[in-house]
């Protein structure tokens, strides 16, 4: 039995986790900073930071006391030590090294990204992944799909060349007067609109293409929403404002949006299946990660797509959607159990190491 402690600072939630051999949750603390950015309608990297010193010791000890396991029953530290917010990271790889070197255990740095894959594997009734895999982690700040040969070995085969999807949902939610966390309260408009009164474009690139791009879905959005302006930039005067819009006009707006930005990830998924039995390596399940797993309509088409195909496609549970410390503890057990072990030297990184 091994018991890991992990921490997640790498954006705006203050997370910590025990984990039992990489699944079974014992606790999971998420102290979510979304009070603090509301007004900014967007993460404030120094304020962040801020957040995470002051919550990250009350938020550990909570976790550790939730578990019902004592210090020394923790047998490693993990901490997500990339990609994010700089100043956010060190709080937690800090945190994570101070622990590790008080309990004498050692400190295994994991990748967000990567864990975001993982997130799907918790709880010990899910059904766990078989490789090859398909991946797809669609965050705040990233939207990418991998092939995925183990837990901890995968390469990416498409990424977004503009907005990561979380990121075009959030500036969505902006244009339509969607208040702050923009994902979730779009999500929730869109359910009562009706999709088929807008069409938007579906960037979906060339005709193989497994890369990603949501900045002309969201400009569509915006005049859609406000008219063709007239003159660019800060200078550019709008048809209309969004006060013009009927309550019911802005659902259908926000359903179309929906609609068009989860149907790319669907097509994009469905190319990226059949490249991969092409290439005589047919993926045996689909990985799905990240916040806008926890999306209403992407949660149904992706089970959809996995009825249709005969494959499983497992989601995370809605808890381990979003930022959470569960993943990077349930991850760090597979680096652990490979002998992959970091030492106090490990470096806070701002990018991924996925490639
Ligand atoms: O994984 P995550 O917590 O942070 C990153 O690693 O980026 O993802 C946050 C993103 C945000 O952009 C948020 O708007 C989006 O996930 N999100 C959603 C929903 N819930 C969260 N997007 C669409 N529908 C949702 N229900
Ligand atoms: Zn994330």
């Amino acid at each position: 039995m091994t018991l890991i402690l992990g921490l997640e600072t790498s954006c705006d939630e203050t997370a910590a986790a025990v984990v039992r051999d990489g699944r079974l949750v014992l606790s999971s603390v998420v102290a979510s900073q979304n009070e603090l950015h509301e007004r900014y309608r967007g993460v404030v990297p120094e304020i962040a930071s801020r957040a995470h010193l002051e919550r990250i010791t009350p938020v550990v000890e909570e976790t550790v006391r939730a578990a019902g396991v004592g210090w020394n029953d923790i047998e490693a530290v993990a901490v997500g030590n990339r990609p994010g917010l700089i100043g956010s990271l060190l709080v937690g790889v800090s945190a994570g090294k101070a622990l590790a070197w008080a309990l004498g255990r050692p400190i295994v740095g994991v990748d967000h990204v990567q864990a975001h894959l993982h997130a799907a594997a918790l709880g010990e009734s899910s059904p766990q992944p078989e490789f090859p895999a398909l991946g797809l982690v669609i965050s705040g700040g990233h939207t990418s799909l991998y092939e995925v040969a183990s837990p901890t070995s995968m390469h990416a085969i498409g990424r977004t060349i503009d907005d990561a999807v979380g990121e075009a949902y959030d500036k969505a939610a902006v244009i339509l007067g969607v208040p702050y966390p923009g994902g979730p309260n779009l999500d929730r408009l869109a359910q009562a609109g009706d999709a088929s009164r807008h069409k938007l474009p579906r960037s979906l690139l060339d005709d193989e293409s497994l890369d990603f791009s949501f900045s002309g879905l969201k400009t569509a959005l915006l005049y859609k929403v406000r008219g063709i302006p007239r003159g660019r930039g800060r200078e550019a005067v709008f048809e209309r404002s969004i006060g013009d819009l009927s309550p019911a006009d802005r659902a259908d707006m926000a359903a179309a949006f929906q609609t068009t930005a989860v149907e790319t990830l669907i097509t994009k998924m469905v190319r990226a299946l059949e490249q991969m039995s092409r290439a005589g390596r047919p993926a045996r399940c689909v990985i799905i990660g990240g916040g806008v797993c926890a999306n209403s309509l992407l949660r149904r088409r992706a089970g959809e797509l996995g009825a249709s195909r005969g494959l499983p496609v497992l989601l995370p549970a809605m808890g381990y959607c979003v930022d959470n410390a569960a993943m990077i503890a349930g991850l760090a057990y597979h680096h652990l159990r490979a002998g992959r072990v970091d030492d106090l030297h490990l470096p806070a990184v701002a990018t991924t190491s996925l490639r």
